[in-house]
């Protein structure tokens, strides 16, 4: 399995593959890049890397919560809400259904790429995506300081005598996915651009908005009195909805007359696997689907259509904000691993939780991915340390188990199984071939492959484009 560039095929070529279909399969008209642990893995970077054998990248969850961090030649750019793929020119960039779109920071990113010269001609939004306001902002915050007072000492357990708190990114996230199902104070994006529409919307939501935002700060004791009209958010929201109307499009119809057309998509996944709102660490988690179940729904293509995964997952784990981190490192080598691989939000700036590879946890997600090839990120970080020790199994109540709990705080209980290999000195950041790999870190990615029975098609060996061995 190999991650590379593919250009589109070419009709001739096309025609071809169709009638030997069944005997040698075409490459996969879609492909998925989603994160395979807790966030940040590097999803960024593989979507810019494999992007030039596209015509669309698409992101079909979350919002501004996530950090997608592009390195080109040594400049950093971080991407929350525009596609990563936007770094190449020519490529349509969609922000689906699926997501729940900020209109000031998605402007923001927009006059950011322009100021320093990237395009952002093809960046499209759905219609059906749903707006983030700053009543959700408010929101966010006051649900979490009365979560952070509500301490429980809970027997035996860290989660449950800890803060409730989630520990969000307070863009507004869970709230905004809140009133998309309960539906009547939901605002789309295809409302901006009906001022009529918009008002009537507006003046339900800021009455069910204020008397839940007093009622929390009452609960929070911090008596909020900060209250929302109607004609307040008109006024906020009529000048990005002027900015942004001539991207909002029905992107369902888009996606299905681009794959009539032959035409490539790549879908970017926010998040990760174990932030997902059923299959991750609850309650500690988003509020989106972020594995490739969330595609089908937060873009209208179905699930048939996805033929290739790629599992992004660090050497090592992190986590931000609250919730079970098995193999978390509360000492010196975490700090090390934090400050080589600079582990700190690319979001939020929060440092990031460090700790060994979790192996039960990534097989897990690669099984609800259905990953073809992994991308094995970071390997860099872990150079210079004498042994690493990978989790391979949990000791739960005395018993080993190789299954990923339901129960954040069964999860939380779980004793990490290690397998410690020796490490490897050498810095690999010049390394360009799996093969030249020294002997400690050829063996590590050999471990990872045979524990998920994924094979490896990329290993990350630094931030840039060009730190990246392609197997
Ligand atoms: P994403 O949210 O999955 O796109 O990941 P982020 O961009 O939030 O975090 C990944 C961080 O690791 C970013 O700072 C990247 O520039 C950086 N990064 C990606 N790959 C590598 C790598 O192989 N080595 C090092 N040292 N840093 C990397
Ligand atoms: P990318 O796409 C890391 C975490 C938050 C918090 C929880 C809920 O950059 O990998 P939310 O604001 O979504 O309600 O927060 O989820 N979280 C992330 N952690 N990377 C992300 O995105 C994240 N998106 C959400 O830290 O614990
Ligand atoms: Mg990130």
């Amino acid at each position: 399995m190999t991650i590379a560039p593919t250009a589109p095929p070419s009709p001739a070529a096309t025609a071809q593959s169709a009638a030997n279909h069944a005997a040698n399969p075409a490459p996969a008209q879609c492909t998925a890049v989603v994160g395979l642990q807790w966030g940040d893995e590097g999803k960024g970077k593989v979507v810019d890397l494999i992007t030039p054998g596209y015509d669309a990248i698409v992101r079909y969850n979350g919002g501004a919560n996530a950090g997608h961090s592009v390195v080109v030649k040594g400049e950093r750019h971080a991407l929350h809400l525009v596609p990563s793929g936007i770094m190449h020119a020519g490529k349509l960039a969609i922000i689906a259904n699926g997501v729940v779109v900020d209109p000031e920071v998605v402007l923001r990113e927009i006059d950011g790429l322009e100021a320093k010269g990237v395009s952002t001609a093809g960046l499209i939004i759905s219609d059906r995506a749903h707006v983030v306001f700053p009543y959700h902002k408010a929101e966010d915050e006051l649900r979490e300081h009365v979560l952070s007072q509500a301490r429980s000492a809970g027997p035996g357990s860290s989660v449950s005598s800890a803060s409730k708190a989630i520990g969000t990114t307070k863009r507004g996230i869970g709230p905004a996915y809140a009133d998309k199902a309960h539906r009547a104070t939901a605002v789309r994006m295809g409302d901006l651009l009906r001022p009529d529409v918009l008002e009537k919307k507006i003046e339900l939501a800021c009455a069910i908005k204020n008397a839940l935002i007093q009622g929390l700060g009452s609960a929070a004791g911090t008596a909020s009195d900060k209250q929302y009209t109607a004609r307040q958010m008109m006024d906020w929201a009529t000048p990005l909805a002027q900015r942004l109307a001539p991207r909002v499009k029905d992107t369902t119809y888009l996606l299905h007359d681009m794959l009539a057309d032959r035409k490539r998509l790549l879908f970017e996944g926010a998040n990760a696997a174990l932030l997902d709102v059923d299959h991750g660490t609850h309650p500690f988690v988003t509020s989106s689907s972020t594995t490739v179940l969330g595609i089908p729904s937060g873009t209208g293509v179905p699930g048939s259509r996805i033929g290739e995964v790629v599992g992004v997952m660090k050497a090592y784990s992190t986590r931000v904000g609250n919730g079970p981190l098995p193999t978390e490192l509360m000492n010196e080598i975490g700090s090390r691993i934090r400050e080589r691989g600079r582990e700190y939000g690319t979001t939020t700036g929060r440092p990031r939780r460090v700790g060994w590879l979790d192996l039960v946890a990534v097989r897990y997600s690669a099984m609800l991915n259905g990953a073809t090839a992994l991308a094995v990120m970071l390997l860099d970080v872990l150079a210079g340390l004498d042994e690493l020790n990978i989790c391979t199994a949990y000791s739960l109540r005395g018993k080993r188990v190789d299954r990923f709990p339901a129960d954040a705080d069964e999860l939380d209980q779980a004793k990490p199984v290690y397998t410690t290999v020796p490490g490897f000195g050498e810095d690999i950041t010049g390394v360009r071939r799996r093969s030249d790999l020294p002997e400690g870190a050829r063996a590590y990615v050999d471990l990872i492959e045979q524990a998920v029975g994924v094979p490896v098609g990329l290993i990350s060996v630094g931030p840039d484009r060009e730190q990246t061995i392609r197997v």
